[in-house]
């Protein structure tokens, strides 16, 4: 009897605590990545909810204001991640939601005039995501970096090429053969103290659209760039 009520508990607490692997100690490397990439999904993907209203100049002020954008955001972060954005977690990715929850309002509000006056891909969700991303990756102070590109032939802004983004050879060379093949399930490597992930994206019918305006012709379903995450070895 005791021991089935404790079948019930365990479960139930490993729901509660949000992430899968590693309970009872402090998340994997694997674990840190996975929460980077959801993050940043959860992020874009606000943005790109938006981008009817920015593209027509039609966004109210309310739509762009903190609370809004913070709603959406963990309702997104819900959906893709699985868990409650503010529920508890362990204290790295406390940490990791506080940044990206920073660098959301950080880049909503140096972007808020551009967004409200709006017009054709006047605010696009990957040059959103990239600002995002930059900041992130500062205020973590090389313990986490986190950036997103394509192959060469299939580029529209070739500050995103490989070679522009990633500054490390031995990740550089992993990530280019991924890209390269338009590896469509993801994949990780070691390289020294460094887990490095990529997380592949797929072309849906509004990114085909909207890349076709920049004169890219990409097919629906098919390989859409990647989201390169590096995590450092806890110090
Ligand atoms: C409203 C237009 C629009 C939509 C929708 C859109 N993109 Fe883009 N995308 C762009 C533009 C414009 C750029 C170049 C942004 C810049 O200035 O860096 C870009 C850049 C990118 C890049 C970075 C590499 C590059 O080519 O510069 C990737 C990867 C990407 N998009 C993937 C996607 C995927 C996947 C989707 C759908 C899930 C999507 N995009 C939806 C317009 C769009």
């Amino acid at each position: 009897m005791f021991k089935q009520a404790r079948s019930v508990i365990v479960p139930a607490i490993v729901v509660a605590l949000g992430w899968s692997s590693s309970v009872l100690g402090a998340p994997s490397q694997a674990d840190i990545s996975k929460e980077i990439n959801a993050t940043t999904s959860a992020a874009t993907a606000v943005v790109a909810g938006l981008q009817g209203k920015i593209n027509g100049g039609s966004l109210s002020q309310a739509e762009v204001e903190v609370t809004s954008i913070r709603a959406a955001f963990r309702d997104h972060f819900k959906k893709i991640g699985g868990s409650g954005f503010d529920d508890p977690a362990d204290p790295q990715l406390v940490e990791i939601r506080k940044l990206f929850d920073e660098a959301l309002t950080h880049v909503i509000d140096k972007f808020r005039p551009d967004m409200l006056k709006g017009g054709q891909d006047a605010f696009v969700p990957a040059f959103f995501r990239a600002q995002l991303l930059d900041y992130f990756n500062r205020k973590s102070e090389g313990r986490y970096q986190a950036i997103v590109t394509m192959r060469s032939t299939e580029l529209i802004n070739r500050d995103s090429a490989p070679e522009k983004v990633i500054a490390d050879k031995a990740v550089l060379e992993f990530v280019k053969g991924l890209l390269e093949k338009g590896e469509v399930e993801p994949q990780s490597k070691a390289i020294g103290t460094r887990f490095v992930s990529y997380w592949p994206m797929k072309i849906g019918e509004p990114c085909a659209v909207c890349h076709q305006r920049s004169g890219l012709e990409q097919k629906v379903g098919a390989f859409g760039g990647a989201t390169v995450v590096v995590v450092e070895a806890p110090r």
